[in-house]
């Protein structure tokens, strides 16, 4: 079984600050690094690291082919990606401050400029039984979930970011959602966190639902199911909180991929995050399966009894 990860590639600037740049304001920053990232190369790394077959489509500028050589690198077949000249690689300007939150600023780029001939051609390769994974971070979008519904792939969608492009999507054609709590507002029309994933239920009957609430750890909600598997947050020093979803979503589609059950699957996942937010950078903070291993050996993780679960019910 194959995974298509149709999604961004780019280049991420990231900013220390001490504060997040307010209006009128010329910030010092105390730090500049330059990162591999987008939301699609993310989670393409973390599907690989995670022990996926996986393969990438999108776009780049002539600026970054240096992406591919890291997605190569990680073991993402790169085949489906395609080099544009009109246009650059998307950038994002991105500030994180000393709590390790981050403000992010976006220039879309070749990740905007994908075509309908593209799209009909990265599918061609797959089949029935085989996963799609997308986020809200390229130009048709919507195409791909119609594309992938129609060969019988498991159409999986991160709506991250959300804005106004996510309302055109077909999103009744999802079989998963992965979202977090931000995203789930957004989609359920609720901000009451216990009632949130019964009301995305609702409103995507066919669809798995995976939540992901902070420190409040994630749930997740089978199609067909009426009781979620709960998973706690693990506690970590934060330093740089970018990219954490990416590394959920990739270490959760990778374990649900290989067979393992939802709560196995949503544990490494959560681990896989909590250790991402205590590296810098996005791409480059993702752990491999064997740090994975050893932290959830380390706290003693391996059997989950969690407070979350009472929180809960
Ligand atoms: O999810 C994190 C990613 O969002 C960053 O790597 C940045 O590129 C933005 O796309």
């Amino acid at each position: 079984m194959k995974i298509l990860n149709f999604g961004s590639l780019g280049i991420d600037y990231v900013f220390s600050v001490e504060h997040f740049v307010r209006p009128g304001e010329t910030l010092l920053a105390k730090e500049r690094q330059i990162y591999c990232g987008g939301k699609g190369l993310n989670q393409s790394i973390a599907l690989a690291k995670a022990g996926a077959m996986v393969f990438q489509a999108g776009a780049i500028g002539s600026d970054g082919e240096f992406l591919l050589d890291t997605l190569r690198s990680c073991g993402v077949n790169v085949d489906l990606v395609r080099c544009l000249e009109e246009v650059g690689t998307q950038n994002a300007l991105i500030q994180v401050n000393g709590e390790g939150q981050n403000c992010i600023l976006l220039y879309g780029g070749a990740n905007q400029a994908l075509t309908q001939e593209m799209v009909d051609s990265a599918f061609a390769g797959f089949e029935k039984g085989d996963y799609l994974v997308l986020q809200n971070e390229v130009n048709l979008a919507d195409q791909m979930i119609r594309a992938g519904h129609q060969k019988g792939m498991r159409v999986i969608l991160n709506p991250s970011p959300l804005n106004e492009a996510i309302d055109r999507l077909p999103l009744e054609l999802v079989d998963m959602f992965i979202l977090n709590e931000v995203e789930g507002e957004g989609l359920s029309h609720t901000a009451d966190k216990e009632r949130m994933i019964f009301a995305l239920r609702e409103r995507f009957p066919r669809a798995a639902i995976v939540l992901t609430l902070g420190g409040d750890g994630s749930v997740y909600l089978e199609a067909g199911q009426s009781e979620p598997v709960y998973q706690r947050a693990y506690r970590v020093k934060a330093v740089d909180t970018t990219a954490a979803g990416d590394t959920f979503t990739g270490y959760l589609v990778a374990g649900l991929a290989r067979g393992l059950a939802p709560a196995a699957a949503m544990e490494r996942a959560s681990a896989a995050a909590a250790i991402s937010v205590t590296r810098k950078g996005a791409a480059p903070s993702i752990p491999n399966e064997e740090e994975v291993s050893a932290f959830l050996q380390r706290i003693g993780a391996e059997t989950i009894h969690d407070e979350s679960q009472e929180k809960f019910h």
